[in-house]
């Protein structure tokens, strides 16, 4: 139709290689002339983009809007048929997984960094989804990786550019652009999910039930809105920093103990009996009452329990199959023990679950990294597990005239009946990558030599002893796809069934992140008091022991971690 396609000569840029979740860098290195373009480019060389439709949106972080318009032109060049935008180049990350399933769309570019600052001098990311509405597979991004180290040219149209804020239909060049309303689908999809009568009307009768939802400035604001205040009826007070900020208000959109202290602190203040908060993109949560900190090994394991409360379960033929990432406590293994179900552990990264799920064998899953999900769509999703734990805690008064259930006794019941599993982990954020990678050597080399193996290690502030029983690389085979994923983690194990990881983070955007996970099992026979301890007292010694076998001091050159969950 005579739309001028132009052929713009470039050079490969080093380092465009997709992390955990697609490639990650400072701003400033994504504003570098060419170096989006390639990257996109690469993209639509890696997929068939030839009458294809998909998906854009992100969490609406600086730089999105420029790298919507710079999709339009390459994306047209290279014969997209459709393309269905978010307004204002807003999607969080589930909802865009949700459209890209219900408009079978054949794939998706997400402009996110997730829980990474934002901002001029902060982080930009780009991450391509699949038509399951999954992130990509490694083979697509090595694929994407493979050809931007040889790419010598894009192409490009250049028409008006799409004002992103008005939804309707619209061209560009010879291109379908679809502009829809951010939030819409996703409150179909909730409603559809969860029993929201049920929720509402325990709400309504239990004005003591206190709840705050913190989106610190993220992408879930207004999806956050629309639920728990349009649909569930709760006031405008009820949410906290839902406004989308392109720089995150200045802060990390991180929902853990460290970052998410604006939601720590408000329910501590006010005593709010439920709290939660979600990250930049909407994918993680955090679950936070007064005086209750849910870790989210125990979140993933707690919702997998009470499941059959919730509607889309039963409708879906019942929970299929269970499954966490390695690193994520064993809490949900013995969930799936109890009620015979099938229970999958598989690398860190959420795409690993995709193939699961496609398979039919896998309903709910989650990662310690404060991802919780399930089948509905192909991500994490963080509203999704909020409003799960609503739906758990209305169902489980309904039952309870008398007490009202809240999270503390919500844990305290699941303790008392799986034991607790402790779990911690601590992040040593931005430490130089030689000593990570000499690190990751000494570790290897006591596992190969055994030179660990059967050693006992005394902690000296706690006098407890533990003896090490074993070491390993995890490594995965996925069942449906057979491929293999090497080095996903060094474990050693211990004698008394306790366990701590060492692993380099996939998702930091500069120098390395080495992250310690630990985790010690108490049986539900150990009684109330023991279980419910603090997580840092009853961790304290395997700690101890874990650092100084590791040798990770001295490796690092930093005495205490940056954060620790
Ligand atoms: C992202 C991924 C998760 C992963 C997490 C931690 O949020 O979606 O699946 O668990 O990053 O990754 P990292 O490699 O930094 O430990
Ligand atoms: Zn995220």
């Amino acid at each position: 139709m005579g739309f001028e396609i132009k052929e713009i000569v470039t050079k490969p840029f080093e380092g465009q290689k997709p992390g955990t979740s697609g490639l990650r860098k400072r701003v400033k290195v994504f504003q570098q002339e060419h170096y989006t373009e390639n990257f996109i480019q690469a993209i639509f060389d890696s997929i068939e983009a030839e009458g294809s439709t998909l998906v854009i949106g992100g969490d609406g972080r600086f730089f999105s809007p420029e790298t919507v318009q710079t999709i339009l032109k390459i994306g047209s060049a290279n014969g997209v048929e459709k393309l269905i935008i978010g307004k204002d180049s807003i999607l969080s990350t589930p909802a865009a997984s949700n459209i890209i399933r219900k408009y079978k769309a054949d794939g998706g570019i997400l402009l996110t960094a997730s829980h990474n600052p934002g901002g001029p001098s902060a982080d930009f990311g780009i991450k391509y989804n699949v038509s399951n509405g999954g992130p990509a597979p490694e083979s697509v991004t090595n694929k994407i990786y493979e050809k931007t180290k040889t790419i010598m040219s894009y192409k490009i149209i250049d028409d008006k550019p799409v004002d992103l804020s008005n939804v309707g239909e619209f061209t560009y060049g010879p291109t379908e652009v679809i502009i829809i309303d951010s939030v819409a689908d996703y409150v179909v999809l909730l409603e559809s999910i969860f029993d929201f009568p049920l929720i509402k009307s325990f709400l309504l009768h239990n004005p003591s039930f206190t709840i705050l939802f913190d989106g610190l400035h993220g992408v879930t604001g207004p999806y956050a809105h629309a639920i728990l205040v349009s649909s569930l009826g709760l006031p405008e007070s009820c949410i906290q920093n839902c406004v989308p900020l392109p720089d995150f208000g200045g802060g990390h959109p991180d929902p853990n103990l460290t970052y998410a202290h604006s939601l720590v602190d408000a329910v501590e203040e006010h005593n709010i009996a439920f709290g939660a908060a979600s990250d930049g993109d909407g994918d993680r949560n955090m679950i936070y009452g007064k005086g209750a900190f849910v870790t989210p090994s125990d979140s993933v394991a707690i919702i997998a329990h009470w499941a059959d409360v919730i509607p889309y379960f039963k409708n879906e033929g019942g929970v299929k199959g269970l499954a966490r990432s390695m690193p994520t406590s064993k809490a949900i293994d013995l969930v799936a023990k109890k009620k015979g179900l099938e229970c999958f552990e598989v690398p860190t990264g959420w795409k690993f679950f995709g193939n699961l799920m496609d398979a039919g064998r896998l309903s709910i899953c989650g990662e310690e990294s404060f991802g919780t999900g399930s089948d509905h769509i192909r991500e994490k999703d963080g509203i999704w597990a909020v409003i799960a734990w609503l739906n758990i805690i209305a169902a489980a008064n309904k039952d309870s005239p008398n007490q009202l259930i809240g999270i503390t006794e919500l844990l305290q019941q699941f303790y008392e009946t799986y034991g607790r599993s402790f779990f911690s982990r601590y992040d040593y954020e931005e430490v130089p990558s030689e000593g990570a990678n000499a690190l990751v050597a000494h570790l290897e080399e006591a596992r190969s030599t055994n030179s660990l193996l059967n050693t006992t290690h005394l902690s000296v502030s706690t006098s407890d002893k533990f003896t090490i029983s074993g070491m390993y690389n995890f490594e995965y085979k996925d069942p449906i796809d057979h491929s293999v994923s090497k080095n996903q983690g060094q474990v050693v194990s211990f004698a008394d069934g306790s366990r701590v990881v060492f692993r380099l983070s996939g998702t930091g955007s500069q120098g390395a992140t080495v992250r310690m996970y630990v985790e010690r099992y108490v049986g539900p026979e150990a009684g109330k008091k023991e279980l419910s301890r603090d997580t840092a007292e009853g961790l304290q010694g395997l700690i101890e022991v874990a650092l100084e076998v590791s040798k990770l001091k001295a490796f690092l050159g930093v005495e205490k971690p940056t954060v620790i969950t």
